[in-house]
């Protein structure tokens, strides 16, 4: 039976070479490294490409991808983002809030470029096949387009921070999301100076990781 042919062919020959493991052990979410360039556009559509080729429930592809380089709205959103990581710092005990204090959790200036991604849960209309079960397949599947262009970035050598500390309301009205969309993501998105080896909240003390052997059970949890 013939496949019928699409852009597939080529974004595979345009994406520079780097194992799918060497991208899943660089990957870092970057605050700090951002060099201050600009991603360049066709860098830009590559990794979009990458992010709209992931799996999604139904194939409904629940996924839009807001990209934001005008320096207001960066600024306005960095603003706001600011007082939510005030907001966090305030609700700490004393001596977390020290451990805190010197972490950075956003690079959303620095990196140039914003890409929110947003959920559509009406994309697809009301019989979506695997939906029906488990609503929140949906989101799961614009989740996977995120990790899809946070591990092609890293073969393009381009850092992504996700900044979460934001109110839904704030970011819909900024980037103007139509109901029932909702914004799930702001990626930073930039060149970097390099990849820190170590993430972030371990190395400033914050939280450590677990090992593998910790997450995995055989047969019951
Ligand atoms: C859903 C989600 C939301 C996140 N929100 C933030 C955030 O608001 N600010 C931040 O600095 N990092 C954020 N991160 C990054 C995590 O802190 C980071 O992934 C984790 O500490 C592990 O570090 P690594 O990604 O460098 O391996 C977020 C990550 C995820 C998956």
């Amino acid at each position: 039976m013939a496949v019928p042919d699409d852009a597939n062919t080529e974004f595979r020959e345009s994406t520079p070479p780097m194992s799918v493991y060497d991208a899943i052990s660089l990957r870092r979410d970057v605050r700090a490294e951002f060099s201050g360039e600009r991603i360049s556009e066709d860098v830009l559509q590559r990794i979009l490409t990458a992010g709209h080729h992931a799996p999604s429930v139904g194939n409904t592809q629940p996924w839009d991808f807001v990209v934001v380089q005008d320096r207001g709205t960066l600024d306005t959103f960095a603003e706001h983002v600011a007082g939510c990581r005030r907001a966090f710092a305030d609700s700490l005990p004393p001596e977390r809030r020290e451990t805190f204090d010197p972490i950075k959790i956003e690079g959303i200036q620095e990196s140039g470029t914003g890409i929110v991604v947003t959920y559509d849960p009406s994309r697809g209309g009301a019989n979506i096949l695997g939906r029906h079960t488990v609503d929140d397949t949906g989101v799961f599947s614009a989740v996977l387009a995120i990790q899809n262009i946070w591990l092609s970035a890293v073969a393009e050598g381009i850092g992504v921070g996700w900044v979460s500390f934001y109110d839904e309301a704030f970011l819909t009205d900024l980037v103007r999301v139509p109901s029932p969309v909702r914004p799930i993501a702001w990626l930073c998105v930039g060149p970097v100076s390099r990849f820190q080896e170590t993430p972030d909240l371990v190395r400033f003390g914050w939280r450590d990781g677990r090992p593998l052997s910790a997450a995995v059970h055989r047969e019951h949890f």
